[in-house]
């Protein structure tokens, strides 16, 4: 497996997940697009850590002979800025090949006091943000007609029940969906569209759980593995499909959860 010569852009990349993609795919010789929306140091910190998988590179005198990762602001929940960052990416280094969807957020409420704007903030990161973002790739893609990848960054939610996240379900739902939609539709054109759904993962979007032993305890329970998953296993799935060993594989979700998601016994 090997990354050489693509071009890929990995949405949400400043920390958590999106940060061991991004490291992942430059090490497997990817040059690759980063993206921050409120962490510009933990981008800083991608960006330095893609750096150095160029090999080439001696940060310390800021010289690098063969530039391996760019950084971008952009809010994914915000169309204009999402068409905005691929575009960026598309002129910085000449093209794009894989494009990881990766951005998300969560907001825990009961249903019925979920507010508008947290719905709102939540379908337009999670499945919006997504929707334009893959458009703008498979738009480059037609006019420079070339195939492509999309990999999209869902959850164990996309199926599973999890009470008093109902929007944020709802996205992983829908982008279940525009996965499966999008293998048909782009197929002909050599665009793969796959989704990697994590379980638990040690990550800042699970602060809470982490600080919580009773609930992390109880959580753990669940996992035939017995452990938190770590970003690195979800970012060697994503390599992989990013990867011409995957080209054959489209519309389909893999689960990266230590087995979580299947996980039912009676006492
Ligand atoms: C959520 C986490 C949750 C995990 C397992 C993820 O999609 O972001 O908050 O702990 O699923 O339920």
């Amino acid at each position: 497996m090997t990354l050489e010569g693509k071009v890929a852009l990995v949405t949400g990349s400043s920390q958590g997940i999106g940060q061991a993609i991004a490291v992942r795919l430059a090490q497997e010789g990817a040059q690759v697009v980063i993206n921050y929306r409120s962490n510009p140091q933990g981008a800083e910190e991608t960006l330095a850590k893609v750096q150095a998988a160029g090999g080439q590179c001696h940060l310390a005198e800021g010289y690098c002979d063969h530039e391996k990762g760019y950084s971008v602001g952009a809010d994914l929940g915000m169309v204009g800025d999402v068409r905005r960052l691929i575009k960026a990416g598309i002129e910085h280094f000449g093209r794009l090949d894989v494009l990881v969807n990766n951005a998300g957020i969560e907001k825990h409420a009961p249903f019925w006091e979920v507010a508008e704007a947290d719905y709102e903030a939540v379908m337009n990161v999670n499945l919006k943000g997504v929707f334009f973002a893959t458009q703008e790739m498979v738009k480059h893609l037609i006019e420079t007609r070339r195939p492509g990848k999309i990999i999209n960054i869902s959850s164990v939610h996309e199926d599973l029940p999890f009470p008093n996240f109902t929007a944020y379900c709802c996205s992983k739902g829908g982008m279940k969906m525009l996965t499966r939609n999008l293998a048909v539709e782009l197929g002909p054109l050599g665009i793969t569209v796959n989704n990697v759904a994590p379980g638990a993962i040690e990550t800042p979007i699970n602060t809470k759980l982490l600080n919580d032993p009773t609930k992390l305890g109880a959580l753990l329970q669940n996992i035939p593995l017995s452990r938190l998953g770590q970003p690195g296993d979800v970012a060697s799935l994503v390599a992989f499909l990013a990867s011409s060993d995957a080209n054959y594989i489209t519309g389909t979700t893999f689960f990266v959860d230590g087995g979580l998601l299947w996980n039912y016994h009676e006492q």
